[in-house]
C-alpha cells in the first residue's frame, strides 16, 4: 500500500521500487534485467565521466479516467535517443528495446502511478552512458541503458499558472552546428549557471537566443519556446533547440484546431506582438509566461497573468489524451497491458 500525498508531490527523485539496466557489451545489447538497487557500479575510466558519454530522455505514464496505464508517445522518445547516441558516438538502443524496457519499467513500478486527476504522473527517466573504459578522447566500447522512475508534480511549482522567464543574453546553451539538438547531459551543465542565476534572480528560468547572432529566439531552459498570435502557433526552427514531442504534439493539435502552425526563427522584438507565450516539454507541460524580462536590454514583456485560451485549450487537450479522456485521433498512447 502507498501513502503518498500524489497532489502535493514535487518534480524531483522519489524512490520506488524497481529500475531495468541493459548493457552493451561485445558489440551487442544484452537481455533487459531488473534491479532495487539505486546504485550502479563502474569503472573510473568510464567516458560518461570524463567525456559526457551520456544522454537522457524524459517521459511520462498516465492513470487513466478509466483506470488504464498510458504512455505517450514512447517511440518517439526511442527515436530522439537513437539520434542522441549517433550524434556523440555511443551505441544506440533499438526503438524496439526502448519501448520493451518503459513497458517493464512502468509495470514493475505500477503502484506508484498515481490516480487520474491528482495532478501527478510517473516520470520515466531513460538514461544511456559510456561506461567502457578511456583515456584518451575516445568513445567508449561498453554502454549502459537503464530506466528508472519517479512518480512527479508539476515541473514549475505555479502548476498551469503563468511563469517568469529571463532572457539570458550573456550565455549560450548550445551552438549552432553543436549538440544542441540532441537530448546529452552537457547542453544541460552548460545550462546550470545561468538557470540558476535566473532562479536567484526571481525567475522560473532563462531563454536563450541563438548562439551565432544573439537575435532569435532558441530554447526555454529545459523546455521549447512557442507564442500565439492571429490565430497562428509560432516556434522557433534552429538547430540548437531540441525536438520536443510536446512541441511537436501541440503543432499537431493547433492544426486540428483549425490555426496555422509557423515553424521559423522569432526574433526578440516579435515577443511584442505575441497574444499568449509559452514554454512547453514533457516535464513543464505547457507553461504559459506572463513576463519575460531581457536582461541585456532592461527590455519587459508583459502577458496576461492568467492563462489564455489558446494555452488553455492546448493544455486540456494534450492532458486529456494522455488521461484518455479525450479521444486519441493521432494514436499516440501506448495503453500498459
Ligand atoms: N528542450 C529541452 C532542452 C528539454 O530538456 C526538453 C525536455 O525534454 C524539451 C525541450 C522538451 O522536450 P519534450 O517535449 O520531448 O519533453
Ligand atoms: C523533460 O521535460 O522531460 C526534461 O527532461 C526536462 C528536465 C527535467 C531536464
Amino acid at each position: 500500500m502507498n501513502n503518498i500525498d500524489w497532489s502535493s508531490l514535487p518534480f524531483g527523485y522519489f524512490k520506488t521500487d524497481y529500475n531495468v539496466r541493459c548493457y552493451f557489451r561485445d558489440g551487442k545489447w544484452g537481455e533487459i534485467e531488473t534491479s532495487s538497487s539505486e546504485e550502479i557500479v563502474m569503472h573510473m575510466a568510464a567516458t560518461c565521466l570524463h567525456y559526457g558519454q551520456a544522454a537522457f530522455e524524459g517521459m511520462k505514464a498516465f492513470r487513466g479516467v478509466d483506470g488504464k496505464i498510458r504512455l505517450f508517445r514512447p517511440n518517439e522518445n526511442a527515436k530522439r535517443m537513437i539520434s542522441s547516441a549517433n550524434g556523440i558516438l555511443m551505441a544506440p538502443v533499438p526503438e524496439d528495446l526502448f519501448v520493451e524496457a518503459c513497458k517493464k519499467v512502468v509495470k514493475l513500478n505500477e503502484r506508484f502511478v498515481p490516480p487520474a486527476g491528482s495532478g501527478a504522473s510517473l516520470y520515466l527517466r531513460p538514461i544511456l552512458i559510456g561506461t567502457g573504459a578511456q583515456v584518451g578522447v575516445h568513445p567508449a566500447d561498453e554502454y549502459l541503458f537503464m530506466i528508472f522512475t519517479c512518480p512527479v508534480g508539476p515541473y514549475f511549482k505555479e502548476g498551469f499558472k503563468p511563469v517568469k522567464f529571463q532572457i539570458a543574453e550573456d550565455f549560450d546553451r548550445a551552438a549552432p552546428l553543436g549538440t544542441g539538438r540532441y537530448k546529452v547531459g552537457g547542453n544541460y551543465a552548460a545550462s546550470l549557471y545561468s538557470g540558476q542565476r535566473a532562479h536567484d534572480e526571481g525567475y522560473s528560468n532563462c531563454i536563450y537566443l541563438d548562439a551565432k547572432e544573439k537575435k532569435y529566439i532558441d530554447e526555454a531552459g529545459a523546455a521549447n519556446f512557442f507564442g500565439i498570435k492571429n490565430n497562428t502557433y509560432c516556434t522557433p526552427k534552429s538547430t540548437s533547440i531540441l525536438p520536443s514531442i510536446t512541441n511537436m504534439s501541440l503543432r499537431q493539435l493547433a492544426l486540428d484546431m483549425g490555426m496555422k502552425v509557423e515553424e521559423r526563427q522569432i526574433p526578440v522584438e516579435e515577443l511584442s506582438t505575441f497574444e499568449e507565450v509559452a514554454a512547453c516539454g514533457t516535464a513543464a507541460v505547457v507553461s504559459p509566461i506572463n513576463q519575460i524580462e531581457d536582461r541585456g536590454t532592461g527590455k519587459v514583456y508583459k502577458y496576461a497573468e492568467n492563462p489564455g485560451p489558446v494555452c488553455t485549450k492546448l493544455y486540456h487537450t494534450l492532458k486529456g489524451i494522455q488521461d484518455g479522456s479525450v479521444k486519441d485521433t493521432h494514436n499516440w498512447n501506448l495503453v500498459i497491458e
